[in-house]
């Protein structure tokens, strides 16, 4: 006969998924020698229906993240995918249907235990599985115990499992992060990461280097984040040279390339939320979005909301007509930073400290004729840019020679 697989499912918030749900995952199915642990992170949780948490899918990113070293531990989307409230009952008949020859347990904290009676339809979950808790401490025990009783005459099976009590919880991770504390020793290194690469739980209204510092290494290589770093100090430079706003000169070459690294599918998608519209060159050229998602994530994802330094990162690689000084800066100095050394940057150089629209059509030139020789489609606002220097510069001579 075939044997009965033996599978549990661990639902949670897990906003986010932190070290203690992994012990407790890995201890129970040494405990029930299960073939298989769910994690279920929940769609809209009833009980926290009024809490604003994090999207399910991210949510469910950090789970599989987290999951990604155990063989027994997968993550399951049901529950996000589910349109409306999560309940119990619902979820483990979905799985009975998904594994109809499986012995199914649930894993609860033993609050929720103590509550289960008044859950939906307790007695469909006390007939599909049966009921995994950990008492926190001696005197819950008692507790414990009496519910038990209670519940097994309705029929549930309930296992208590012995767990040295953690001090961990995703308060305090939300907490620790929001304060730019250092969550290392509560989280996987990757669920970590991917915190800090979506700019999970900041603090937004608060401006913090180090904390971007921690975002951009999430979000690229090594050589891009020089290049970040580069951009900064000279767009900062170029903007007290030229009156700009320093401090905002310094935030958005920090920040300019932070989706360079990112797919183009994702980069599309935070165009897309953001409700911002693509021009038939744009639209079509996955290289021109980073510039774009870039302005985008800063501001709706990062929430700085400062319309200087969204258009001087949206327009960094493009340029427009009607560049404001800082908007120049950030364009220069991303020709111009210190690790730049393609031939004609000696010039680029001498040229921005001279005059910043001389740069500007410079760099114009080389990467509009660059473009054309490689037969690519130009952005009309890179032309509108380029003409207006061009027609400056033109102006200018005849007004001389006048
Ligand atoms: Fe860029
Ligand atoms: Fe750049």
């Amino acid at each position: 006969m075939k044997q009965q697989k033996r599978i549990a499912m661990f639902g949670g918030t897990f906003d986010p998924i932190h070290n203690a749900h992994i012990n407790l995952a890995l201890a129970f199915i040494k405990k029930l020698k299960l073939d298989k642990l769910l994690l279920i992170p929940t769609g809209v949780p009833p009980h926290k229906a009024d809490l604003d948490i994090v999207y399910g899918e991210h949510r469910l990113n950090m789970c599989r993240l987290a999951a990604q070293d155990y063989k027994k531990i997968e993550v399951s989307d049901i529950e996000v995918k589910r349109c409306g409230k999560s309940y119990t009952a619902d979820t483990l008949r979905q799985l009975k249907e998904i594994y109809p020859d499986s012995e199914l347990f649930v894993i609860m904290g033993a609050d929720m235990y103590m509550t289960l009676d008044t859950w939906r339809e307790p007695d469909t979950i006390f007939s599909l599985a049966s009921v995994c808790t950990v008492p926190r401490d001696n005197n819950e025990i008692e507790q414990l115990k009496s519910k038990e009783s209670e519940y097994s005459k309705r029929g549930c099976k309930t296992v208590f499992l012995d767990l040295k009590k953690s001090d961990i919880s995703s308060t305090i991770i939300r907490k620790t992060v929001y304060d730019d504390g250092v969550i290392s020793k509560y989280v996987d290194p990757k669920v970590e990461k991917y915190i800090y690469a979506n700019y999970l739980y900041m603090n937004k209204s608060v401006i913090n280097y180090d904390r971007f510092d921690k975002v951009l290494k999430a979000r690229m290589g090594e050589k891009r984040y020089i290049h970040s770093v580069n951009v900064a100090t000279e767009a900062k430079r170029l903007a007290k040279k030229y009156g700009a706003d320093v401090e905002k000169a310094r935030l958005a070459g920090i920040l300019h390339d932070i989706t360079k690294e990112t797919p183009s599918e994702e980069q599309l998608i935070i165009i897309q939320r953001s409700y911002i519209k693509l021009n038939d060159v744009e639209s079509p050229s996955p290289k021109l979005w980073h510039a774009i998602a870039g302005a985008a994530f800063v501001r709706y994802y990062m929430g700085i909301d400062d319309e200087d330094i969204f258009n001087a990162i949206r327009y960094h690689t493009s340029g427009r007509a009607n560049m404001s000084v800082l908007e120049k800066c950030i364009f220069i100095a991303d020709f111009t930073g210190a690790e730049r050394d393609y031939d004609g940057v000696e010039e680029m150089r001498s040229l921005a400290n001279k005059s910043l629209e001389d740069a500007m059509t410079f760099g114009l030139s080389f990467s509009i004729s660059d473009l054309a020789k490689r037969r690519l489609a130009i952005d009309p606002n890179s032309l509108a840019c380029y003409n207006e220097m061009v027609l400056r510069t033109v102006g200018k001579k005849n007004g001389n020679k006048e």
